[in-house]
């Protein structure tokens, strides 16, 4: 696909005028007649024609007519040219476009009646439009469906060959999963080599086929069009934000739309590159959970052994009783809380309000924690940004971008869609640089597997590489000669040739990714799961800010050091001050202004003014008795923490465990008190997704049996506890958040920072940079040669979306662990065989799979299952700067069992 000139950020395009229906129009050259047309606000039929891709030209709807010439031209194929005198509408043209809808649909079955598409189907449209009633030549294709897929169903019966499906997994998902196969006299759209579909199950390719010839097979003959209640919300599955329908019927959803659909044709790709408005498989067929058989229904109350249900007004005196007891006996030090980022920024906000006022505690986390706050904390001192800098247009827009461990097709698939965006759209090199061969470096221009756990090592090599070869930005070192000469001084014992032979590269691969990245005028860096949420992480992050700084790509136009998050809003939850240390806003817990402006507003007393607890703490506090009481909202550390953090021993020294959730979690089935929680289709509230947008969360249902949302929860048991919280709805806590929070509400829109190094540079950088780039040879015990990793898999998010039996029918726990079939060949295994797998820690058996995308010399198993319970193999390392605990990763033995 080659870059309509219009919209390429690197040329100047030139104007251009031409007439349309009479009028005088200006244009950018280079750009179709149909996206000009549209331009002027007309809408013109067409059908195989969409805005994300390249014009097919098949269906011959967009006919318009051309000075000069004597038949119809198709507006879609056409490029404006300056002169050009055009007519859109007329009898002539009427008559060829019902023409062509009535060849349309004498090869279509007219099933209306029993089609998904009923009312949503632009054949349907177009045939009233045109008022096509004589169909006295059609004829019937007998073409059997395909339900093969887990998800989908094809019924070419209805294709009209307009090949919107082939080219949107082709070019914008850069998929390519769809073909045309001729077969029984008929062009068919069938999945490559016409075997099962084997793809990322994104649905995209559903969404735009403009007839009901592709099918959800989630909600095939469930509803009629006008039975759907559609509400627009923010998928909750990971922090990329996709706006999104969630479709019910009497309080059943029913289904999951995308803004991307065959409507949205109209526009043009400077659109696409602020997201193309389609889901990821999570966000189309994980909903079933949400109304599923699984949901707490009740509040639960402990009765010896046994978990009972109880109404809400015992089971809340109940632990209202508790709470105040523990307060009163050992004080608000002895509280503390837990809470997932898949909640709203209100109810973050509201629980760190609760923790610190109406328990008196500061002992308090979010999953954020997991390793987003080692991006944040590294970003905040060095840049003082707490979040990311840039949005998705200035990652498709990026002329470079270096993406250091991250497998981002399965993290944050949509963001992924912005890189696909860049590459071929926009021509950008993009550098991949991980231990496994992820699906991104299979259609990078330089794809690098790297060795496990040299991430940081190759930053070493990347900042020595921009020294050595003299790509440093002068203009910006020269502003801070003394941090610069630590710079240069810090690294002037590393050694390229021993950088590439611990990392697997070569001193010529980090000299040109160096140098990619140096010269790039637009050049992104973009770091996730393997250097957050891996030993070193704050460290790492510094580093890729000093490669930034010496680039001169700090706080330049669309550029900067990004990453993502893999829930929806752990972003949220920093901001929130769902952290011992920060308020929300993030100002430090510890400033005296801070503290006495929200003391102020909340009309109490903070905590004293020392470190909380965090994560790692909290737990330690519970094994050894300090902490008595633990509030658990919505996380589940007993099945996300491996055994050797002694999760189980934590919860059970506990007086009071209370956890709030909308499933019985392994940590709940521990609880004394359960309470049945809303998912985020049940209440209204915000996300702020991973650019910094604050996002609408609306409810498209009443909550599922006694559940209440969250917030609804906290306020009641805040006024329980003597607390005077007036919150009616989400609308009160948000009028509360916007006078602490000015500006905070922006919705919808990336908020544009600006990263200001200066004062970090000139103070105490020289000293922090000294030791940053010591290294550390990266040694194991060669008892133990495979680097085993846990992370994530794109058909799911967490422990969540094992409760969405769609997820769970595509990516099924096969209990085995992954390995390159180069490997299994050399211990002699083969698909299934069961295997010894020995850490440090503990050893298990299991089966094995061969999986292509495994490097050799690791394996990996996904981090949402522990049946077999491998993450009690792996090994925690605690950031010291952050709190953050490491454990994805550790050595092991493989032998057939
Ligand atoms: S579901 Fe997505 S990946 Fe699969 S064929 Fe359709 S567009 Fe392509
Ligand atoms: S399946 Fe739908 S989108 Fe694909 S070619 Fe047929 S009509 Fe077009
Ligand atoms: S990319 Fe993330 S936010 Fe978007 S649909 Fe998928 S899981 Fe949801
Ligand atoms: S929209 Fe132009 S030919 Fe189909």
């Amino acid at each position: 696909m080659g870059l309509k000139p219009g919209t390429n950020p690197d040329v100047e395009a030139a104007t251009i005028q031409l007439n349309i229906d009479g009028k005088t129009v200006t244009a950018k050259d280079g750009i179709s007649l149909y996206d000009v047309i549209s331009m002027t606000g007309k809408i013109i039929p067409a059908m195989c024609y969409h805005y994300t891709f390249d014009p097919f030209g098949s269906c011959g709807m967009c006919l318009v007519m051309q000075e000069g010439k004597k038949a119809p031209v198709r507006s879609c194929t056409a490029k404006a040219t300056a002169g050009m005198v055009i007519r859109t509408e007329g009898e002539d043209l009427f008559l060829a476009r019902k023409k062509a809808v009535e060849k349309h649909l004498s090869v279509h079955p007219l099933d209306c009646p029993v089609c998904d598409a009923d009312g949503h189907c632009e054949l349907q449209d177009m045939a009233f439009e045109h008022g096509v009633t004589n169909l006295a030549n059609a004829k019937q294709k007998f073409i059997p469906e395909d339900t093969r897929s887990p998800v989908l169903d094809f019924n070419m019966n209805r294709c009209i060959a307009c090949a919107e499906c082939i080219n949107v997994c082709k070019d914008v998902l850069m998929i390519d999963a769809l073909q045309f196969m001729k077969k029984g006299g008929f062009n068919q759209v069938v999945p490559k080599g016409d075997l099962a579909l084997s793809c990322e199950f994104c649905g995209d390719c559903l969404a735009v086929c403009p007839v009901g010839a592709i099918t959800n097979k989630f909600s095939k003959y469930l509803y009629k069009p006008w039975q759907m209640k559609k509400t627009t919300t923010t998928c909750n599955y990971c922090g990329d934000g996709c706006q999104m329908y969630l479709e019910t019927k009497d309080e059943e959803v029913i289904r999951v739309t995308s803004p991307l659909s065959w409507k949205n044709k109209w526009g043009d790709r400077s659109e696409t590159a602020k997201g193309h408005g389609g889901l990821c498989v999570r966000g189309r067929f994980g909903f079933e959970y949400l109304d599923g058989k699984t949901r707490l229904r009740q509040p639960l109350v402990r009765e010896g052994n046994r978990l009972v249900e109880k109404p809400w007004l015992e089971a809340m005196h109940l632990v209202v009783d508790r709470f105040s007891i523990i307060k009163s006996k050992y004080g608000g030090d002895a509280i503390a809380g837990l809470v997932t980022a898949r909640c709203t920024n209100e109810e973050l906000y509201l629980f760190q309000k609760l923790m610190r006022i109406g328990f008196g505690s500061n002992h308090l986390d979010s999953s954020a924690r997991y390793g987003h706050l080692n991006f944040v904390h590294a970003s905040k001192h060095a840049l003082g940004l707490g979040r990311t800098p840039n949005d998705w247009e200035d990652l498709t827009k990026a002329k470079a971008i270096l993406l250091i461990g991250s497998n981002i097709t399965e993290t944050n698939p949509l963001t992924a869609v912005r890189i696909k965006e860049a590459l071929r759209v926009y021509k950008a090199q993009v550098v991949t640089l991980d231990s496994a061969v992820t699906n991104m470096a299979k259609l990078a221009s330089h794809p690098f597997v790297i060795k496990p756990g040299t991430e940081g090592m190759v930053i070493h090599g990347l900042v020595k590489a921009t020294i050595e070869l003299d790509l440093v930005d002068d203009e910006t070192t020269r502003k801070h000669p003394q941090a610069f000469a630590a710079l240069q001084a810090a690294v002037a014992g590393l050694s390229l040739d021993d950088v590439a032979s611990q990392t697997g590269l070569t001193t010529d691969n980090l000299r040109d990714i160096a140098t990619i990245f140096a010269e790039a005028p637009r050049a992104i860096i973009m770091c996730a799961e393997g250097i957050v949420r891996r030993a070193g992480g704050y460290d790492n992050v510094l580093k890729l800010i000093d490669l930034a700084w010496i680039t001169g790509k700090l706080g330049r136009p669309g550029c900067g050091v990004n990453t993502v998050t893999e829930e929806p809003n752990e972003q949220g939850a920093v901001d929130m001050g769902v952290a011992p240390e920060f308020l929300p806003g993030q100002a430090r817990f510890d400033d005296p202004v801070a503290r006495e402006r929200f003391a102020k507003a909340w009309g109490a007393a903070l905590p004293v003014s020392r470190a909380g607890s965090s994560l790692v703490d909290i737990l330690n506090g519970c094994k050894n008795g300090s902490i008595k009481a633990l509030y658990v909202l919505g996380e589940n550390p007993l099945e996300t923490l491996p055994a050797s953090m002694e999760v189980r021993a934590a919860l059970d020294r506990l007086e009071l465990l209370v956890v709030q959730d909308p499933f019985l979690t392994q940590t709940a089935r521990q609880a004394h008190v359960v309470f049945p929680a809303c998912t985020y289709a049940e209440k209204d509230g915000t996300f702020t997704n991973l650019e910094g947008r604050v996002l609408r969360v609306r409810q498209a249902m009443e909550p599922i049996g006694e559940s209440l949302p969250d917030w609804h929860i906290m306020t009641s048991l805040a006024n329980a506890l003597g607390c005077q919280w007036e919150y009616q709805s989400v609308n009160d806590i948000q009028s509360e958040m916007m006078k602490l929070l000015p500006g905070y509400y922006n919705l919808g829109q990336p908020r544009k920072v600006v990263p200001a190094p200066d004062r970090y540079l000139e103070n105490g950088y020289a000293a922090e940079v000294a030791v940053r780039y010591r290294t550390m040879p990266i040694s194991h015990d060669s008892a133990r040669p495979f680097s085993l990793q846990m992370g994530q898999l794109l058909m799911h998010s967490g422990k969540m979306s094992t409760e969405a039996p769609g997820l769970i029918k595509i990516a099924p726990n096969t209990g085995r662990l992954r390995m390159s079939p180069a490997d299994m060949d050399r211990l002699g295994l083969q698909d299934g065989m069961k295997v010894r797998l020995t850490s440090d820690l503990g050893s298990l058996q299991l089966g094995v799979q061969p999986d292509q995308s495994v490097a050799i010399g690791t394996c990996f198993f996904p981090e949402h299952f522990n049946e077999p319970p491998v993450k009690d193999l792996m090994s925690v390392s605690v950031d010291p700067m952050t709190g953050v605990p490491a454990f994805k990763q550790t050595w092991v033995s493989i032998e057939r069992a």
